[in-house]
């Protein structure tokens, strides 16, 4: 990616999805522009399409119609046609995914599940798994398995693995539904944290308190994201 380059550019994404004879109609022509090192909170009640929206942005489904850029990437609009393998490449070296249940490999330890998402494993891996692990306060549970942690932890090994292919962008879909308050907050702080060093952080949530935290708020409903 070049610098000054948006992560994220959005223009006009529809995502029409069909379920036997009917038309669903989840995202209808939103726009979205993220630049690097922005934190921003799409913010919206169930079914408002944040999950679509970041499974489009994240280039895990493709849009219905629209533009999109990823960076710096051209995924759909303009003649784009990415393949899958171009697709696949694309999100393990530039996206990092953050999900609400943690997607944790429940026999691997905290130091294995950080490498999971690795390209090519080479001998610096597992230092800079523990390096990782270490700047998400873990350096004392590098060898415990899921159900030796707590869900804050399980969260902070999740943000770890998600940063191992230094990505220019985090996703992260409802990070804190499952943590208390306290955890929650911690986690939010993590976040922000990291887009400070210039990652980019799209975070999809219900949760209006997550948002006083956002550099940007973008507020959807129903399909659409409103002007603010
Ligand atoms: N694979 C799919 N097939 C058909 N309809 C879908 C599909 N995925 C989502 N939808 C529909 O699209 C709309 C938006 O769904 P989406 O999952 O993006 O909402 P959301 O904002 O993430 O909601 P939640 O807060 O409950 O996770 C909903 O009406 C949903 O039923
Ligand atoms: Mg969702």
């Amino acid at each position: 990616m070049n610098d000054g380059e948006y992560v994220i550019q959005a223009r006009d994404l529809v995502k029409t999805y069909t379920v036997g004879k009917r038309r669903v109609e989840a995202l209808r022509g939103i726009d979205v522009s993220l630049a690097p090192g922005e934190f921003a909170v799409l913010l919206g009640p169930s079914g408002a399409g944040k999950t679509t929206t970041l499974n489009l942005v994240g280039c895990l489904d493709l849009p219905t119609s629209g533009d999109l850029t990823v960076a710096g990437h051209p995924i759909s609009g303009n003649g784009a046609r990415p393949t899958e393998a171009a697709l696949d490449l694309l999100r393990r070296q530039h996206i990092g995914f953050i999900f609400a249940d943690f997607n944790l490999l429940l026999t691997l330890t905290a130091m294995e599940n950080v490498q999971v998402p690795l390209i090519w494993r080479d001998a610096t891996a597992p230092g800079r798994a523990r390096q990782l692990l270490e700047r998400v306060g873990l350096a004392h549970r590098l060898t415990h398995r899921p159900d030796e942690l707590s869900g804050g932890e399980m969260q902070r090994v999740a943000v770890a693995r998600a940063l191992i292919n230094q990505p220019d962008l985090l996703l992260a879909d409802e990070p804190t539904a499952n943590l208390d308050t306290r955890t929650r907050d911690e986690i939010l702080e993590l976040l922000a944290e990291l887009s400070t060093e210039g990652v980019a952080v799209l975070l999809a949530t219900h949760d209006h308190e997550l948002a006083d935290r956002a550099d940007t708020v973008l507020r959807i409903e129903d399909g659409v994201i409103a002007d603010d």
